[in-house]
């Protein structure tokens, strides 16, 4: 039988590459250049299947200049850059990377908590910088996080395990705002209280922001929401840089409107609003989220496995919707 042909977007572990090409004619890109979308439809000409990684946009224009197309695998847990209405119209199974990645993530949200509410970026760069001559009782006073409220926006997996993380190991008191409140069972495990959004960003002392993007969370985070946040609290952001309006977020973090924010993912990414990085009280990662060896790993093998299981027997493992 000869093989169906694939295309992987990215540059992706050679072992990864490895067992795809044990089902499939490869065509890679281990060069890890970013291919303009012309080229990225003309590449996927004759592809039965496409490893993403979360930046290629799957539309419906996509869609109908890539007849072949038959399953569009992301290694990413978020699929905003899937149209997943259009891929179900057209035919085309739809997959991310779930579970794999949430204990990763969740110890970036804590890494980025910490690191906002006790001021270690701009601290680390003060001492770099040659300027720490004496101790002093008022040098780089940050925030407490044992014992504070922790609020979470999104609790999902991810959400979850920040909330055992913060209940568990920090004593915080973990209260929470989702699109629906979590069966009881859930709740009681994760110790965490259901509130409204606006509850949220009044009471909350850290709020970190874990829930997936779509056009109708475009900047649930803007003016209105932080003019609710207290002066000493924080906002981290793991899910999406659309979830929060920067210029609304930098205007305040100038006006020291709050103590901080940690976000490891921005609107126009990879370029960074210059009115954020221009401030110190704001701790920025490079999309880093789930970025440890075996979890990466874990997510390409499970987008290979997705490839493979079904388009060699039409049964994908973590798909996303329903043909
Ligand atoms: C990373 O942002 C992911 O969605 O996996």
């Amino acid at each position: 039988m000869t093989k169906k042909s694939i295309l992987v977007a990215r540059a992706v572990f050679p072992e990864v590459l490895e067992r795809l090409t044990q089902h499939f004619e490869v065509e890679s890109n281990q060069a890890d250049t970013i291919w303009p979308r012309e080229e990225f439809i003309r590449r996927l000409q004759g592809k039965s299947g496409v490893f993403t990684t979360g930046g290629e946009r799957i539309d419906a224009d996509l869609l109908k200049a890539c007849p072949d197309l038959k399953i569009c695998a992301n290694m990413a847990v978020g699929y905003n850059n899937f149209d997943v209405p259009a891929m179900t119209a057209a035919g085309v199974l739809a997959t991310n990377a779930p579970d794999v990645l949430t204990e990763t993530t969740a110890d970036m949200g804590f890494a980025l908590l910490m690191a906002t509410a006790r001021r270690v970026s701009e601290s680390e760069a003060y001492l770099r910088a040659g300027q720490w001559t004496k101790w002093s009782y008022d040098m780089f006073t940050g925030t407490d996080i044992h014992g504070s409220t922790l609020g979470i926006l999104g609790m999902g997996r991810i959400g979850r395990a920040i909330a055992k993380r913060g209940g568990h190991g920090f004593g915080m008191n973990v209260i929470y705002h989702n699109r629906s409140r979590l069966a009881p069972e859930l709740e009681a495990q994760v110790n965490a209280k259901y509130v409204s959004k606006t509850d949220l960003f009044k009471q909350a002392d850290h709020i970190v922001l874990v829930l997936p993007y779509s056009a109708e969370n475009h900047h649930t985070v803007a003016a209105a929401e932080i003019a609710l946040m207290k002066p000493t609290s924080t906002l981290i952001n793991i899910g999406r840089g659309g979830l929060i309006d920067e210029n609304a977020l930098a205007v305040a973090l100038q006006a020291n409107k709050i103590l901080g924010a940690g976000l490891d993912v921005f609107e126009g990414e990879p370029k960074v609003n210059p009115a954020l990085t221009a401030l110190k009280n704001v701790v920025l990662t490079p999309h880093i989220g789930s970025a440890t060896v075996p979890t990466r790993q874990a997510m390409a093998n499970l987008a290979a496995d997705n490839l493979i299981a079904y388009l060699t027997q039409g049964q994908a493992k973590t798909p996303l919707n329903t043909l």
